[in-house]
């Protein structure tokens, strides 16, 4: 449910979340046990990419963030990131006429300063085709880190002030989001993470603060239609409070959201 939605429309929606984000985890483990090279744990993931995709457009989901690449992957041998750069790059020129044609918006989140150049003209041609579309927000994660996000939109507001267009007093926590990645949509509802770890990585900080959190021990390229529709089963049946107290119970503690 998002800023603005009551949970009597939430309800109508059948507990279908308007916002999903996604940790893919689990590619290079995948290869492993296949005794394959990693490099066809990213290949095989794309699949599981366009898995998801189709069936949030199926499904009605109005938003989907994907993490393709954090702030500290740059971390990896050499090889890996050429290949996982190669492998966005290539699948942009395959996917992109497919996903317009569909309706998706796409666009990109994160520094993509340190991209190729090359790489950077398919994301911007492709953010441009796609921008008046509204079908499904499909939002890739790539160079991104949600400290990086915090950062820049501090940066912008910073320099808004330096400027004298904006009064320090008048920042809070609405007025700062604004300046964030995907502030014109809404938050996420549900995270989901394979690969068996449970954490967040450095994704999405500040937006995923009321986020429902799904990890399943899946790996990223064996997450399909069906382990989708279980964690939107498993999303369904969750009460979100949102800070208030359960809407059976009276006597429920104030804080616990
Ligand atoms: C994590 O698995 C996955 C990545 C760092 C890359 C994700 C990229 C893709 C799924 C393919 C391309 C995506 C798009 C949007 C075209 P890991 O390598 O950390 O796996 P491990 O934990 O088993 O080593």
């Amino acid at each position: 449910m998002a800023h603005g939605e009551d949970s009597a429309t939430a309800a109508a929606r059948g507990g279908l979340p308007r916002h999903v984000a996604i940790v893919m985890d689990g590619n290079g483990r995948w290869a492993r046990r296949r005794g394959l090279p990693r490099s066809a744990g990213h290949r095989a993931g794309v699949q599981s990419v366009r898995c998801v995709v189709e069936a949030s457009l199926r499904r009605g989901i109005e938003a989907l963030t994907l993490f393709a690449f954090s702030s500290e992957n740059w971390r990896r041998p050499r090889q890996e990131v050429g290949l996982l750069m190669e492998l966005f790059l290539t699948t942009l020129q395959r996917e992109v006429q497919r996903l317009h044609e569909q309706g998706v918006r796409l666009r990109f989140i994160g520094d993509r300063a340190a991209f190729a150049p090359k790489l950077r003209a398919r994301i911007a041609e492709a953010e441009a085709l796609t921008a008046g579309n509204a079908t499904l927000h499909l939002n890739i994660a790539a160079n991104y880190g949600g400290r990086w996000d915090i950062a820049q939109a501090a940066r912008r507001i910073a320099e808004e002030a330096a400027a004298g267009r904006l009064d320090p007093v008048a920042v809070d926590a609405d007025r700062f989001g604004r300046h964030l990645c995907l502030a014109d949509l809404p938050e996420p509802d549900l995270l989901i993470r394979t690969g068996g770890e449970q954490r967040i990585s450095n994704f999405l900080l500040w937006q995923i603060a009321y986020t429902e959190l799904y990890f399943t021990d899946l790996l990223w390229p064996d997450f399909d239609e069906r382990a989708y529709d279980e964690a939107l089963a498993w999303y369904a049946g969750r009460e979100r409070r949102f800070g208030a107290l359960p809407s059976s119970a009276e006597g429920g503690r104030a804080n616990d959201a």
